[in-house]
């Protein structure tokens, strides 16, 4: 049974029906299932059974929720953060701090040093000034930074452009040649504790071949770091297990890709680290919304949801498909375009697909939503960020509130403008 099933005809989030999150929070709003969240974390390390030494750091970016980040550090999952907002979101959600790997090809200063204030695990370096930066600045604290070097090894992982990493092309890493004098340099520096290397390919992959490709290039560099005498202990493989988003798309073979992993790394003797985000998220959360409308169009009907493009991105984005369906199906279908209200064409999400039948005031909801859902909402158009709740078992909460536009960013007048307008309209 999957954590979002039918029970008396009617979605359920677990045991507690959509309709009363709908009732109670209105829509739209995300809905995670905890029971989901724990069963792929629980998978992904059981997949990786035969890898002796390894540390799990959950993917902040794609749902920074602090109740689901404390589900997974429930499961021991530590979190691969990309910012100093990410930093606090792990802290404050329970993370340990040694737990904490800072990835980001742009990390500023002050976020370096938020890193080395709260003592965390390690930075994965994504340029060799990066890492000077980050070594004065320990230096200056009389610390050396943990520190893993980042390698671009020059692989395309077979996934959408705007998510591929790993090529040469791509901002990531350091090119693989160049590794071994970046890493010389480097690891000769007193405030760097430089200990290993990291590789992240990109997102949304479920062909494995180009992973290994990857890992295969950086257990050649292990070696040839070893040879020249430097300690290696520690090598971070990334995230970027694709997930399936529809009918007949596979998920990526995470049983294979855990014996890939084992078979590729047997001889490193060295405790991996994996950043998973989407294959622990995305299948336990959907969107919920509602039907506004149904709009006779050209060819086929609008649907028209109270969910847009600002709530998830990802179809406006990456053209990607979100599984839509009736909170209570009748089991009659229609072709439709099922769109949001926002004043832009793309603000789509699925075009002459044949969907449950909705009409009005009809509940429905996006599948899939989990992973880079509410972690890329906005508030464009002046809507507000959406809410998003959890529920485990036959318990539900609010774990993020609504909030209306003009307080996310906590907008006010210049102090010269007078308390009215000028000039009103007529
Ligand atoms: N580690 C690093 C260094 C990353 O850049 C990412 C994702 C991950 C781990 C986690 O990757 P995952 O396991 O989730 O594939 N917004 C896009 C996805 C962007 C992924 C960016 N980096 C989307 O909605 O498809």
């Amino acid at each position: 049974m999957t954590s979002f099933h039918l029970r008396g005809g009617e979605m359920h989030a677990e045991a507690v029906s959509l309709a009363t999150i709908a009732a109670n929070v209105g829509t739209p709003a995300y809905v995670y299932s905890a029971d989901a969240l724990r069963r792929s974390a629980q998978r992904f390390r059981a997949a990786l059974g035969k890898v002796p030494r390894k540390q799990l750091m959950f993917a902040v970016k794609a749902n920074p929720s602090l109740a689901v980040l404390r589900v997974l550090a429930d499961q021991n999952y530590g979190a691969d953060i990309v910012s100093g907002g990410e930093l606090d979101c792990a802290l404050r959600a329970g993370i340990t701090a040694n737990h904490i790997v800072f990835s980001g090809v742009g990390k500023s200063a002050p976020e370096l040093i938020a890193g080395l204030d709260a003592g965390i695990g390690r930075f994965n370096l994504e340029h060799e000034r990066e890492g000077q930066l980050l070594a004065a600045l320990a230096a200056a604290r009389g610390r050396r930074a943990p520190a893993l070097l980042r390698i671009n090894p020059d692989v395309d992982a077979g996934t959408h452009a705007k998510i591929t990493t790993g090529r040469s092309d791509s901002k990531f890493g350091v090119p693989a040649d160049e590794a071994l004098a970046i890493y010389d340099r480097l690891a000769a520096l007193p405030g760097l504790d430089l200990h290993g290397l990291a590789v992240h390919i990109g997102s949304q992959i479920t062909d494995l071949a180009p992973l290994e490709v990857a890992y295969r290039k950086v257990g050649d560099l292990v070696r040839a770091l070893r040879q020249k005498g430097h300690r290696v202990y520690h090598v971070d493989l990334g995230g970027g297990l694709g997930v399936s988003y529809r009918p007949g798309q596979p998920d990526a073979d995470v049983e294979a890709y855990g014996a890939m992993v084992a078979a590729v790394t047997r001889d490193w003797d060295i405790t991996l680290l994996f950043e998973p985000g989407r294959l622990i998220a995305a299948q336990a959360g959907v969107l919920l919304t509602r039907v506004l409308w149904v709009k006779p169009g050209g060819t086929h009907p609008f649907v028209v949801v109270d969910a847009a493009m600002n709530d998830l991105a990802r179809p406006a984005l990456y053209d990607a498909w979100h599984e839509f369906a009736a909170v209570r199906p009748s089991g009659k279908t229609f072709a439709a375009d099922v769109v949001g209200p926002v004043c832009e064409t793309g603000d789509t999400f699925a075009r002459a697909r044949v969907i449950d039948r909705v009409g009005e005031g009809d509940l429905a909801l996006f599948h899939t939503a989990g992973a880079y859902g509410a972690a890329m909402a906005s508030t464009y158009n002046c809507r507000p960020l959406v809410p998003e709740v959890l529920v485990d078992g036959n318990r539900h909460a609010v774990i993020a509130d609504r909030v209306a536009a003009h307080a996310v960013r906590k907008q006010r007048l210049a102090p010269w403008m007078a308390d009215a307008p000028a000039v009103r309209a007529a």
